[in-house]
């Protein structure tokens, strides 16, 4: 498939290598193309040091500002469409418990309990139902359990997961359902209201407890703002984890000698994991503004462009990685663009990293030789995930 400006990579659904192959060809034919994002024109960067640079650069091109539009008017005011010092305040604020050895801790102790409490309810279900040795890995695993491991991490009610869900979905419909959008804000602050003021008289060990009780140069986050920032992690946290779990699951399951590998060797995930996120980013085309436009090393950009960071292209730029298609988690080049880079660089690299090494550790133990039944590629581009993973296994004894 070709790249053409008329191509719209917000509604881009082609699967497979569909996406790597326009990405190539906007990169044979420079490093920024005129490109279309939801009916506007905009600039498709694909380079991976012409992305590097348009994010380490962040004061002459600030990542606020694109989500003035793209989140603030459902989602509230959250760290995510501010810049500057008011950025890194309420960042630090909102994130700690994000860091590396509170994650570690909650995998330990509620993380891989939780992916076996998703695979027993998919276990059940399949039983009862007329095909009891098939599952749909898509459906019926990548997309529950980083909601359910995002709504733990937070402290909400055991049990609301499902509800949590859905809101998490439809505030991300929010381009093209806004009215769905802001009524799930809504309901989130209602459903908030009660464990907030709990938590606010006996504070857990859990994230809304932290994010109460934080304090940053006498700044601290009032309901309204701890809200916000809740939905905010539903909508970019799990949605993003989840579409990253499908991903290297089709890959697994696709590639038996992988599954055998890491079924002997689990410690061996952490390379697969590293290539799916590099080979498959769940955010391919990342939409950023630059407002007052600028120049890179070898691009214009006029005042007000609509920039598309190429994230898939960037990960695939042949000046960056040897045999840049081929999937190799024994490859030695590490810095990819999956996560961003520079201010706004993702700050749950370590959840989802260790989300989707308990997930892939869990279900090879619990279910033996998974076969592919009717398993799709990935697809899409601003999030890009695969929607179908149906498997006949055997289950552990
Ligand atoms: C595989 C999973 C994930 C991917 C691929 C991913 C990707 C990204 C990317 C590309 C950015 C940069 C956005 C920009 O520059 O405009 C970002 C930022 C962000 N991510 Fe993630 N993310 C993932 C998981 C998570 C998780 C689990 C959380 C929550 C715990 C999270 C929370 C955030 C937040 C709050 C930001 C905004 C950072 C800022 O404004 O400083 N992400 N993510």
């Amino acid at each position: 498939m070709q790249f053409s400006s008329e191509l719209d990579l917000a509604l881009f659904t082609a699967s497979g290598e569909d996406l790597h192959d326009v990405m190539a060809d906007a990169a044979s034919q420079g490093p920024a193309l005129r490109a279309t994002f939801l009916g506007r024109p905009a600039l498709l960067l694909t380079g991976f040091a012409t992305l590097r640079e348009f994010f380490a650069r962040h004061e002459d091109f600030p990542g606020g500002e694109i989500y003035q539009f793209a989140t603030k008017p459902h989602i509230g005011s959250t760290f995510i469409d501010m810049d500057g010092a008011e950025h890194d305040r309420y960042r630090q604020l909102a994130m700690p418990a994000f860091r590396s050895r509170a994650v570690a801790q909650f995998i330990d102790s509620d993380l891989v309990p939780l992916a076996h409490e998703v695979v027993d309810s998919m276990l059940r279900r399949a039983h009862n139902s007329d095909r009891p040795h098939h599952v749909d890995l898509a459906t019926d695993f990548a997309q529950v359990l980083p909601f359910w491991a995002i709504s733990r991490k937070l402290g909400l009610p055991v049990g609301t997961e499902e509800r949590q869900r859905a809101w998490a979905l439809a505030l991300l419909s929010y381009p093209t359902h806004p009215a769905e959008a802001l009524a799930a804000a809504k309901e989130v602050t209602e459903f908030l209201r009660p464990t907030l003021a709990e938590r606010r008289a006996h504070p857990a060990n859990d994230v809304i407890s932290t994010m109460l009780l934080a304090e940053r140069d006498g700044v601290r986050l009032d309901d309204e703002q701890v809200s916000a920032h809740v939905r905010l992690l539903y909508a970019v946290g799990a949605t993003t984890t989840s579409d990253a779990l499908s991903t290297l699951l089709h890959r697994i399951v696709t590639q038996p000698s992988l599954a055998e590998r890491l079924r002997v060797e689990p410690e061996y995930a952490d390379r697969v994991i590293g290539e799916s996120l590099r080979t498959e980013p769940p955010v391919s085309v990342l939409p950023r503004l630059a407002t007052s436009g600028g120049h890179l090393a070898e691009v214009d950009l006029p005042a007000g462009t609509l920039v598309l960071c190429g994230i898939a292209g960037a990960n695939r730029d042949p000046q960056h990685f040897i045999e840049p298609n081929r999937f190799n988690p024994d490859r030695s080049e590490g810095e990819v663009m999956t996560f961003g880079f520079g201010q706004k660089y993702c700050p749950g690299t370590h959840l989802a990293r260790q989300q989707l090494k308990a997930a892939v550790t869990v279900l090879l133990q619990r279910l033996t030789e998974v076969r592919p039944v009717d398993c799709r590629p990935p697809a899409g581009a601003v999030l890009r995930k695969t929607n179908r993973l149906v498997v006949e296994f055997s289950p552990a004894e």
